[in-house]
């Protein structure tokens, strides 16, 4: 039996090298503290990982992504593609379009999920408003949902009047359904393998509190969280012996929160496709043992790390996307492949080249140029967001045109 009402009395000082957050981000910080703390003695002394991750990230008024923290661009902690640059909506533009108008009138509707600070939601309705009949957003964060209603009002004022937040999930979609680095902030469940031999035990790996901290904890895993593990694991190492492909204290994510969203997008899509844009990649590069500690990052003033039990509330707690586990649990619930490639190769099939040699000389001022030039080769530098970043599309009803994914087909690595 653990021990009861160890609440923790406060944020330990963030490790040398990351920034000290200011009296009233602490003061946030502190409050989560205290939510963590009833949570973990509600569940005698054991919170699981996803659990922690979606009351770090999501809690009204303290989660990170519903606090009134700027999470996104140069002040906020990090910077994702639509805000980088404005080609990145210019390019998806055209693959939107040519989906679209595979659809009747009534059916020409985007559904955007996780739209962030609103910017690509603002910048596709002033390249392509007038060619969709709706433009609905669905967000967790209130705080989110106001920005980006402030930034589709400057981007885009004319089409704001198609768009509508909505509360929860419609009860069939039709149309593009899409997220950008929306997986990614899906909260996930741990696990950590023991080994005897030839024998594996899983562990479900979770948060307590130690002399007033919080501190990792392992528990057995339930068998249904056993089986699944177990199941994405042989997928990814083509049944291999794990005991001896992964060796003891081997530990990573599974993405139970994602895979149950893919299901319900794809039962209720009547006709359209899913578009997901994330990092990641399919499931025998996810599962390595080289990447033995997983892919679980946070992200705090664009500083990366990885320990998820500091800065509560205050830092981003991200993991990468497995595509294989999302394109089954598509596949599963009668969804298509339509394409799979990284994002580099997805922009260039939607007409890179041009719509940047156009952007970049319609732009006069030599510091905007050099400014744009950099986003750009941030989008597709292999260094950078151009490999790690993938682009997945799976669909439902006729057949949709895949000139997206023309060339750098990666569907053999899922
Ligand atoms: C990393 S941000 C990406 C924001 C934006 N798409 C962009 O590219 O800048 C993740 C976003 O997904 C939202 N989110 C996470 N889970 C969600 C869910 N189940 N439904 C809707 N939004 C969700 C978060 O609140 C946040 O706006």
């Amino acid at each position: 039996m653990r021990q009861m009402n160890q609440i923790p009395l406060a944020e330990p000082a963030p490790p040398p090298g990351l920034p000290a957050p200011q009296p009233e981000q602490m003061a946030r910080s502190n409050a989560l503290l205290g939510v963590l703390g009833h949570q973990i003695d509600a569940g005698q002394g054991f919170l699981r990982f996803d659990h922690f991750m979606r009351t770090l990230l999501y809690t009204p008024g303290l989660g990170y992504y519903s606090g009134p923290a700027a999470v996104f661009g140069g002040s906020g902690d990090f910077v994702t593609a639509p805000q980088l640059s404005p080609i990145f909506a210019s390019c998806l533009t055209q693959q939107l379009r040519r989906w679209l108008a595979a659809l009747p009138t009534e059916e020409q509707c985007i559904t955007e999920f996780g739209a962030g600070d609103g910017t690509l939601a603002g910048q596709l309705l002033a390249a392509m408003g007038h060619e969709i009949g709706s433009y609905d957003i669905v967000e967790l964060s209130a705080n989110l949902q106001a920005r980006q209603q402030a930034t589709i009002a400057q981007l885009a004022p004319q089409h704001l009047t198609k768009v509508r937040w909505l509360a929860e999930l419609p009860e069939q979609l039709n149309g593009v359904v899409f997220g950008n680095e929306l997986l990614d902030a899906m909260p996930v469940r741990l696990f950590e393998l023991r080994t005897h031999q030839d024998q594996v035990q899983i562990l479900e790996r979770g948060v307590g509190i130690e002399r007033g901290r919080l501190c990792w904890q392992t528990q057995t895993a339930e068998a249904s969280f056993d089986s699944a593990v177990r199941d994405q694991l042989r997928y990814a190492t083509q049944g291999a012996n794990l005991a001896q492909k992964f060796g003891s204290g081997f530990s990573s994510e599974y993405p139970e929160e994602a895979l149950g969203w893919v299901a319900s997008i794809a039962l209720r899509l009547q006709r359209g496709v899913l578009l997901l844009i994330d990092y990641g990649f399919g499931a025998s590069e996810f599962y390595l043992p080289q990447r033995s500690g997983g892919t679980l990052m946070c992200h705090y003033r664009h500083h990366a790390h990885t320990d998820p039990l500091i800065l509560v509330g205050l830092q981003d707690v991200t993991s990468h996307v497995d595509f294989s586990a999302v394109t089954q649990m598509g596949l599963k619930h009668g969804l298509t492949l339509l394409g799979y490639t990284t994002q580099a190769r997805f922009l260039m099939n939607n007409r890179l080249g041009e719509i940047a040699s156009d952007f970049l000389e319609q732009c006069n001022d030599f510091k905007d140029r050099i400014t744009h030039t950099q986003g750009l080769q941030k989008l597709v530098s292999e260094a950078e967001m151009g490999e790690l970043f993938k682009v997945l599309a799976l669909a439902k009803g006729d057949i949709f045109d895949n000139a997206g994914f023309i060339s750098g087909d990666r569907t053999n690595r899922l």
